[in-house]
């Protein structure tokens, strides 16, 4: 299994090329099933969860092609709904076929997610959604075995703002009968690149990036061609490196729209942060100052760069107070990071981070995605070495992560 070795102590510096979105690009890729017509993706990160999706859809008799960062699908040939359990289990975002089957063949047969390393997570709100539409939906042997004959359009309230589920009841609404209106519908950005993916595939929706949505179903939707907005977690993630080794970088193929959350705390913290057209420019003060954050649906503080800022406050001056309202089991990072000498205390959901003027490389263990970017931050900026193991999380998310951090001067290597 691979690990990363890094060697702490050089401040980030130079330029870097952002990716496009992970999590805009699962759900767009999932908008394919909706069409007999081709779909022509680019800007679709190079990420094992995209390869995953990619292996599913392909299996359902999806065509896929990968041309770099170009990918085209063509779901004329849809015969085989089914997302099995060895698929899913890797990748709980393969629940977001579920939508778009059921609107385009009005049948679907999807592994239940489980279960996962920070939290429950069910999908009962993505069930009830379709159930109210008027799919029958049995929960047997592991399985959501969902059918209708057509969808009809609803008013979906969901308990939660929930983005995937938000996402797949969108999906399942563009060829329903009649309107659908989603109430606390998620706001995230990555709903509003696939509700715009979808409107230039012909659907009819309105109110994307509000809390109400609104879908007119429409008898067929066509082909299109369509670019995944920027990774604003990888971005994120980046600007927090840079913070926190006294780095100054400027990162292209991005902007500071979507992340004002995640800038005004690096702001607080003490950063200079420049905002161009199509990039975004970091200057690290000589210390840190301790930010302290709750993270909540967008355009609140994101859980996905929770444990970034937390490995920030582990060397900033000052005490930081965390809180995480999203993922009940989101700070399995924290443990890892007091091996590297951070002085963490967790109560229940929330940490209180007083920050130290030094940590020590040591072997830490990735637990998941998130998890394992902010063992990477503290490794950076830890003196000597650094192994974080299982880092097969990290390539679920991070186009080239190893190579990127080179780029800005970091001395990170993989090893077997
Ligand atoms: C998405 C993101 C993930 C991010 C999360 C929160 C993708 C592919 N993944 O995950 O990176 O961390 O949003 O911003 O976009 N819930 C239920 N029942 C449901 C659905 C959700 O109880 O049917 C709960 C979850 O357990 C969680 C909360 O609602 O506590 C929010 O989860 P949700 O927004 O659905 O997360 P995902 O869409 O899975």
């Amino acid at each position: 299994m691979d690990k990363l070795l890094i060697t702490g102590g050089r401040p980030l510096a130079g330029e870097v090329a952002i990716s496009g979105a992970k999590n805009a690009a699962l759900p767009i890729l999932c908008a394919a099933l909706l069409s007999d017509e081709p779909l022509v993706l680019t800007n679709v990160p190079r990420l094992n969860d995209i390869g995953t999706m990619l292996k599913l859809l392909a299996q359902m008799g999806v065509k896929v092609e990968r041309d770099g960062d170009t990918v085209t699908l063509d779901a004329k040939g849809l015969d085989n709904p089914l997302a099995p359990y060895e698929l899913v289990k890797t990748m709980r975002a393969a629940v977001l076929v579920l939508g778009p089957l059921m609107a385009r063949v009005g049948h679907a047969k999807v592994s239940l997610p489980g279960g996962c390393a920070i939290g429950a997570r069910p999908v009962d709100q993505h069930i009830k959604g379709l159930q109210a539409m008027g799919a029958e939906v049995q929960v047997e042997h592991g399985y959501i075995d969902a059918k209708v004959g057509k969808l009809r359009g609803a008013r979906l309230f969901t308990d939660m703002v929930t983005v995937t589920g938000t996402e797949n009841l969108m999906m399942a609404a563009c060829l329903a009968d009649g309107e659908t209106v989603i109430e606390n519908a998620a706001r995230e950005p990555e709903v509003v690149d696939l509700a715009n993916c979808l409107v230039s595939m012909g659907a009819q929706i309105s109110g994307a990036g509000t809390d109400v949505i609104r879908i007119r179903g429409v008898a067929k939707l066509h082909g299109a061609t369509h670019r995944i907005m920027p990774d604003r977690i990888e971005t994120g993630t980046y600007l927090c490196a840079a913070a926190v080794t006294g780095g100054q970088v400027r990162l292209t193929g991005t902007s500071t729209n979507y992340i004002d959350s995640v800038v005004d705390k690096l702001m607080d913290a003490g950063c200079e942060i420049g905002s161009e057209r199509d990039a975004i420019t970091l200057k690290a003060p000589a210390r840190l100052k301790a930010v302290s954050l709750r993270t909540a649906p967008y355009p609140a503080f994101p859980t996905d760069m929770q444990a970034q800022f937390m490995a920030l406050n582990v060397v900033a001056d000052g005490t930081a107070i965390i809180r995480e309202t999203i993922f009940e089991n989101r700070f399995m990072h924290a443990v890892e990071l007091i091996r590297l000498g951070a002085n963490i205390r967790i109560d229940g959901n929330t940490a209180v981070v007083t920050g130290v003027d030094k940590l020590q490389g040591a072997t830490v263990m990735a637990t998941d995605l998130r998890a394992s970017a902010s063992l990477i931050i503290a490794g950076l900026v830890a003196e000597g070495e650094t192994l974080v193991d299982r880092i097969y999380h990290l390539d679920r998310g991070y186009e080239r992560l190893e190579e990127k951090l080179g780029a800005l001067g970091a001395t990170v290597k993989r090893v077997s």
